[in-house]
């Protein structure tokens, strides 16, 4: 190598990007091999919910020690640290130079902690963005990454993260009837989704915001003797086969019947694992009955969908948005803890804020 081409190396600089989380409709629910899906799932990325990180980075040296540090809403967390390290661990083959360099990161989520809400698929898939970008910057190309990496880079800390990297309607999974699906990495589905589809709203009713008892890991685990694990496969999916009919159609009560069947079997598959989690709250069923009652009494276009925890996501057209939300404001509000609601919608995917690096 001659000097001009080490001199041309980046041996400090940062990166910020911004990802946001994302609502499945189709659920991911169980792993095989390295972070691989049991079954295709079908997300929507969201927009407010999201989680801002800058990595900085700076080649090691005799005389600085490695260490990786972690600000997370200010405050240093390493805590957080075993889980990015290994994390960093995974990525070594994709980014071998990633040994020579170490990272501070300051990372910050724009809901609350206290929220609730899952913030592994943002901000992992934020990190991963942060870590391509300074492969890139090292190896003197775009810092924009190859979207299809960074989903699979996303994939292994988090699986639903790399449905984050992509705006809109997104897929994770192999499924027959589409050819480029993979268990790799996500694929965006914009293309062939209809107008009706494009501009979703998302209320996220905070139900409570306590610890769940069982995390996502433990989670994915009981459904690997799980007795119903063959037909969860099958029905996840024929659910996104008529998902992406219903998606490219149009067809919003199709939309519903899929996703709140998807988010009730969700349930219904962690209350009957062995051992058996009941993450519902009263407050999650009795929101869930007034949803049902009001789209029977009013025909507005509105369902309802879940994580692996009592809060509730509800998907509604932004052209119904307007009596809707006075409805939820006035009828769901009560029922959520603090009466917190946030308010979300259909996002455009993780945004490049800015990065330098000391041979600009
Ligand atoms: O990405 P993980 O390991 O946190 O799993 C996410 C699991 C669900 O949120 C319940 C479903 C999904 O597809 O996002």
């Amino acid at each position: 190598m001659s000097s001009n081409q080490i001199n041309a190396i980046p041996s400090k600089g940062k990166v910020t990007w911004i990802a946001p989380s994302n609502i499945a409709i189709v659920k991911y629910w169980g792993k095989q091999a390295l972070q691989e899906p049991i079954n295709p799932s079908l997300s929507l990325t969201l927009n407010n919910a999201k989680t801002t990180t800058t990595v900085e980075f700076e080649r090691i040296s005799n005389n600085k020690s490695a260490q990786i540090k972690l600000w997370f809403n200010g405050a240093e967390k390493p805590e957080f640290l075993p889980k990015i390290n290994r994390f960093i661990e995974q990525l070594t083959p994709f980014f071998p130079s990633i040994k020579n360099y170490y990272f501070t990161i300051h990372t910050s989520n724009s809901f609350p902690h206290s929220a609730g809400i899952a913030s592994s698929a943002s901000s992992m898939s934020a990190f991963a963005l942060c870590l391509l970008s300074i492969s890139n910057i090292i190896k003197g190309e775009s810092p924009y990454p190859d979207l299809k990496t960074a989903s699979t880079l996303a994939r292994l800390g988090s699986g639903s993260a790399c449905r984050s990297v992509f705006g809109g309607w997104n897929l994770w999974g192999e499924h027959t009837q589409i050819a480029e699906s993979s268990n790799a990495y996500a694929i965006n589905l914009n293309h062939q989704i209809h107008s009706n589809f494009m501009d979703v709203k998302d209320a996220i009713l905070i139900i409570s915001s306590d610890e769940k008892s069982v995390g996502s890991s433990a989670g994915h685990e009981l459904m690997t003797n799980h007795w119903f694990k063959q037909s969860r496969i099958d029905m996840a999916i024929e659910n996104t086969s008529n998902l992406i009919n219903a998606l490219s159609v149009g067809d919003w009560e199709q939309f519903i019947a899929i996703t709140e069947h998807e988010a009730l079997t969700l349930h219904g598959l962690m209350m009957s694992s062995n051992p058996g989690y009941l993450l519902l709250k009263p407050n999650t069923l009795l929101a869930i009955e007034a949803i049902r009652r009001y789209r029977l009494e009013t025909g507005a276009n509105i369902a309802f969908t879940l994580d692996a925890g009592p809060n509730l996501h509800i998907l509604y057209p932004n052209k119904e948005s307007e009596k809707i939300e006075v409805w939820i404001n006035s009828h769901l509000r009560p029922l959520c803890e603090n009466q917190f609601i946030l308010f979300d919608s259909q996002g455009n995917g993780p945004e490049l804020i800015n990065y330098s690096h000391n041979n600009q």
